[in-house]
This record gives C-alpha cells, sequence and structure tokens, in this order.
C-alpha cells in the first residue's frame, strides 16, 4: 500500500479513535457514580460456584450494569450494539473468582454458518497493572488489560490487549465458562484461579478491589470484535 493512502487511513483511524476516546470520555462522565459501581464478592471456603445454577448464586449480591455501544474502533465494522444492561456477581471460592453474567437476548447465535453470522459473546476485562489508570477501552500502549472472554461457540479466551486492534490469545488453562440459555437470554459463568503466571494476565490474588469491565455481543445483531455493548468505565470488584 502507497505510504500517502497508509498515511491517510491511519490519519482516519486515529481521528475515529480520538473521536471515539473523546465520546468514550463523555459517556464514562455520564455513567454511574463511582460509589454505585461496586460487584461485592461473596467469599466461601470452598464449594463450586462453576455452574450458573449453583446455589451460591442465591446469596451473592447482584448489580445492574448498564452498557453503552463500544465507540468505532474500526470504520468498517459500526453499528448500535443491543444489549442495554446485564446483572453481574462474584463469588471467590478457595483460590478461584467466578463471575456471573447473566442478560436478555431473545436469539441463541452458538455458531457461524455463513459469512454473516456472528455469535452471542461476553467478556470481563481487568488492567494487569490494577489501576484504575489504564484506559477501560482495552487498554493502552504502556497498560495492558487482561480480558477473559465467552463465546456461545463454546469457545472460552484469555487474552491480553494494549489497546483495541491489539488483542491476543494467551492461553490460560485454568480458565473456565458455563453457560445456561434462560427464558430471556444468556447467564454465563467464566471463573479462573485468582493466581496465574504474568505473562497470563491480571493476578487477584491479595487483592481487596479489582477494576472490573464488561461486555456483550449479540451475535443476530452482526456484533463482534469492536462492535458490542461495554460499561465505558470501570467497575470495582469489591473482596
Ligand atoms: C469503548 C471501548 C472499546 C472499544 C473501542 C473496543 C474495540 C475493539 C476492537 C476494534 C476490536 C477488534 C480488534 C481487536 O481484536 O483488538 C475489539 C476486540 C475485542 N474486544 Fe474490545 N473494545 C472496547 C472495550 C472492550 C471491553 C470493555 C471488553 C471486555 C470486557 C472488550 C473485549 C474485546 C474482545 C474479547 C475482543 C476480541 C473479539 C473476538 O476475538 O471475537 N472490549 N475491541
Amino acid at each position: 500500500m502507497r505510504t500517502s493512502s497508509m498515511m491517510k487511513r491511519m490519519a482516519a483511524m486515529s481521528l475515529a479513535a480520538a473521536a471515539g476516546l473523546t465520546a468514550g470520555a463523555a459517556a464514562a462522565a455520564d455513567a454511574a457514580p463511582e460509589a454505585q459501581r461496586t460487584i461485592q464478592v461473596l467469599s466461601v471456603k470452598g464449594g463450586d460456584a462453576a455452574s450458573p445454577k449453583a446455589a451460591v448464586w442465591k446469596k451473592a449480591q447482584t448489580t445492574q450494569v448498564a452498557l453503552q455501544t463500544a465507540f468505532p474502533g474500526h470504520a468498517s465494522i459500526v453499528g448500535t450494539a443491543v444489549t442495554q444492561q446485564l446483572t453481574a456477581q462474584a463469588v471467590r471460592a478457595g483460590d478461584r473468582l467466578f463471575v456471573k453474567l447473566a442478560w436478555n437476548d431473545v436469539t441463541a447465535n452458538t455458531a457461524i454458518k455463513d459469512t454473516d453470522q456472528f455469535v452471542d459473546g461476553a467478556a470481563v476485562q481487568f488492567p494487569v497493572n490494577g489501576e484504575v489508570s489504564t484506559l477501560p477501552f482495552m487498554g493502552d500502549a504502556e497498560h495492558a488489560v487482561n480480558v477473559w472472554h465467552w463465546r456461545a461457540d463454546g469457545r472460552t479466551q484469555n487474552l491480553i490487549a494494549k489497546g483495541f486492534g491489539t488483542a491476543t490469545p494467551v492461553p490460560s488453562e485454568g480458565l473456565r465458562s458455563a453457560s445456561v440459555r434462560t427464558r430471556d437470554g444468556w447467564e454465563v459463568v467464566i471463573s479462573r484461579p485468582l493466581q496465574v503466571k504474568a505473562e497470563e494476565g491480571a493476578t487477584l490474588q491479595g487483592r481487596s478491589t479489582m477494576p472490573i469491565a464488561f461486555a456483550a455481543w449479540d451475535g443476530e445483531n452482526q456484533e463482534r470484535d469492536g462492535l458490542k455493548a461495554v460499561t465505558m468505565e470501570w467497575w470495582q470488584l469489591r473482596f
């Protein structure tokens, strides 16, 4: 590609990114006040919270989390995400963190049978350095984020990103997920050991709070990659 057109494209992308960041900052400004953006983690000695139907979820606090369409990361993938909110719960059982997400989605998109088909998905994101100074929009060049990504086709991936456009799968063998279809949508539990090797992502061991962000994709609405519903600001897990 000739330099001039590459430069034009880069300029367009950074303009979009800048506009997006401003939009992001503006959206974050009118989001839920900090104090309300807390998800209380229920700590239990042992037991298993892997299934969305596990009894322990009846005891864990439920928090409503409002979502907004992520600003376009790529000019070629734009649209309006349909998921307006999800509920989040968290349980610490032994040395594992379990995060349960539930949201409405009338269609179960679980397989990609054609080029214009996409699967439902959900994800949680943590700043690897544990700081809210890391950009919640998939991190930035200096500050990475760790994303746990559930897909309705049964794939669960651990990702590291340093800004959107850089998401890279990094194996984390302790990452697990389980999901059920409900009358209105999905219930998904994503879990992982609190402690992992540094290259695998964010460590949660020994923390009293940890910033967390959320994302949901509706495959029926052609949502994929950057076209999704997200939290534009960090929420806080409180252990
Ligand atoms: C406004 C904020 C955000 C923007 C603009 C954005 C943008 C993007 C873009 C452009 C991509 C595709 C390129 C790439 O792989 O990096 C992407 C992928 C991805 N993003 Fe984001 N993102 C945002 C927030 C989030 C949040 C909060 C999460 C998780 C909670 C997240 C999770 C993911 C995942 C899992 C992928 C890979 C999707 C796949 O492989 O199917 N993003 N994002």
